[in-house]
């Protein structure tokens, strides 16, 4: 009988830290809905003390979710835990995620404290916590690059103080997959209540050996690998989950372990990740990318048609990427296109369902066939018009051609007021870019990654444009397709100004209250 691996998904919290992927409250529980239905054992829904934005979306997602543990994360202080448990408590199943660093880099200079002192709080941390929920997971920060003779003692510590959960992050990527695999057969054969507590593993992807660290400590008895969909995450990302849940699908003959995964709902997932934080997938990318189930080579294709085995080791059906992807036309009604969305993992409350059905009728009258990543763009547009406080785009116009200087003009819309504004630039995009960063009044916003690609097949394919801004120390990422490209390439830069602008006002909304930054985790 294999057994079974937890799976503890933190793309809404270490996911959400990857610069310039945050998710507003509502993506946040869609998403969080999604990974309920892609069935992952706990959801870390964010940091609660973090912001009141981050509180309150942890605190819905504990209301609202039921089937998966909710999980908040705190450091090991006092002021995080309680606020923490505020967030969590309202769930059926929560969970009070406590870490602290125990390297040397963090005990002494991010500290200023001695080993004995960090072990202390641990200690005191995951007291408190138990005082206050049922189950307590302990994270120590750094593991990988921290003493294994103390690693040993806090982690005997923290299990004698009751945490159920061990968790040993690789938080900078730095592990092998060997020292990986040596430092969870170390704990188990150095800490005498180890039985006590299900170990976990928390890898980073520095090194690009992420999911073949978790691999290698679940090998060696980790019960728990923490992963996020589509691998995002800060700097080069965590384990990604669908890599880590295919490889024990595939190799169980190998690990003699599997997942309580949906894998049906894997592709599902990946794509409204995506779309709700314009993090395109790569298309080399494995389990979610556009290639990782498309047979180029001649040699391939002949092998595939005689017997799929010769060439594929997992079906494309497995991870929910079906042949039937056109499904709705322009005669679709609503009720075709609510139940078309619903499996999609997209729940539209009557009251925006208008809105949505309008954007369906105008791409499916110039499009014909609707496409599922069609209707994650749709979706997507749907819930940033319906934001109030946001500048919108009426319009856009371009000149541009031989020996002329291109312009831009845009009309923008906020809380009932338009303006216009024309800008110039090196092409149609920078002038368009130019005119919205006049509009906006944010003239030192720069452009710092701008990248166009086709959704979906054929001549009537939506163009998506996805845009990276910066501002000062701060990025956004905006994303929008459409037919015409300057026109999505507008809207994507608009989001991302929007997003922005959505993230300084929880900042100012914030400030009354003391917390840390989560970018400095
Ligand atoms: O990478 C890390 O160490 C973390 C911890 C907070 C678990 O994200
Ligand atoms: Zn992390």
């Amino acid at each position: 009988m294999p057994r079974t691996i937890t799976i503890f998904d933190t793309t809404l919290r270490d996911g959400e830290q990857a610069p310039g992927a945050s998710m507003d409250h509502s993506a946040k529980i869609q998403l969080a809905r999604q990974l309920a239905r892609l069935n992952v054992d706990v959801i870390e829904a964010g940091f609660p003390i973090s912001s009141p934005e981050d509180f309150e979306s942890v605190k819905a997602i504990a209301q609202e979710i039921d089937g998966p543990s909710i999980a908040g994360l705190a450091r090991a202080l006092p002021k995080d835990i309680e606020r923490c448990w505020e967030a969590v408590q309202h769930g059926s199943k929560p969970r009070i995620h406590t870490f602290i660093g125990t390297s040397k880099v963090h005990v002494e200079k991010r500290f200023g404290k001695t080993e004995a002192e960090v072990l202390k709080m641990a200690v005191d941390g995951v007291t408190l916590a138990c005082s206050l929920c049922d189950d307590v997971e302990f994270s120590a920060e750094d593991a990988m690059r921290t003493r294994l003779e103390y690693l040993r003692d806090v982690v005997e510590a923290v299990i004698e103080a009751g945490a159920k959960t061990v968790n040993i992050p690789d938080t900078v990527g730095y592990a092998t997959p060997w020292q990986m695999y040596e430092t969870i057969s170390y704990l188990f054969e150095n800490v005498p209540n180890i039985g006590e507590a299900v170990i976990s593993v928390h890898n980073h992807d520095d090194l690009g050996l992420s999911v073949a660290n978790s691999l290698a400590a679940i090998r060696a008895g980790a019960g728990q690998v923490e992963c996020t969909v589509n691998g995002i995450g800060e700097r080069a990302g965590n384990a990604s989950l669908e890599e880590i849940v295919m490889a024990l699908r595939t190799r169980g003959d190998e690990f003699d372990a599997d997942t309580n995964i949906n894998t049906e709902e894997i592709m599902n997932t990946s794509r409204m990740v995506s779309t709700l934080t314009g993090f395109v997938v790569q298309p080399n990318k494995a389990i979610v990318g556009a290639n990782a189930f498309a047979h180029e080579a001649g040699i391939h294709q002949h092998g595939m048609i005689q017997d799929r085995q010769t060439y594929e080791i997992m079906r494309p059906e497995d991870v929910g990427l079906t042949e039937s992807v056109f499904t709705l036309g322009p005669r679709s009604g609503k009720h075709g296109l609510r139940s078309r969305l619903e499996k999609l993992g997209y729940a539209v409350a009557d009251e925006d369902m208008n809105e949505v059905y309008e954007r369906f009728v105008a791409v499916a009258d110039r499009k014909k066939r609707v496409y599922d990543e069609d209707l994650h763009v749709i979706m997507r547009q749907a819930s940033t018009a319906m934001m109030a406080e946001v500048w919108h785009l009426e319009r856009v116009q371009v000149a541009t051609g031989t020996n002329l200087e291109p312009m831009g003009l845009v009309v923008l819309r906020r809380n009932g007021d338009t303006i216009t504004q024309v800008g110039h630039g090196n092409g149609p995009v920078d002038a368009v870019t130019d005119a919205i960063r006049n509009a906006v009044g944010m003239p030192e916003l720069e452009m710092a990654d701008y990248s166009v690609r086709s959704i979906t097949k054929g001549q009537d394919a939506l163009g998506e444009a996805t845009i990276r801004v910066r501002m000062g120390a701060e990025e956004a990422v905006g994303q929008d397709a459409k037919l015409d490209v300057i026109e999505a390439s507008a809207q994507a830069y608009l989001n991302a100004v929007n997003a922005l602008l959505m993230r300084e006002r929880t900042r100012q909304q914030g400030e009354a209250q003391e917390g840390p930054d989560k970018h400095v985790l």
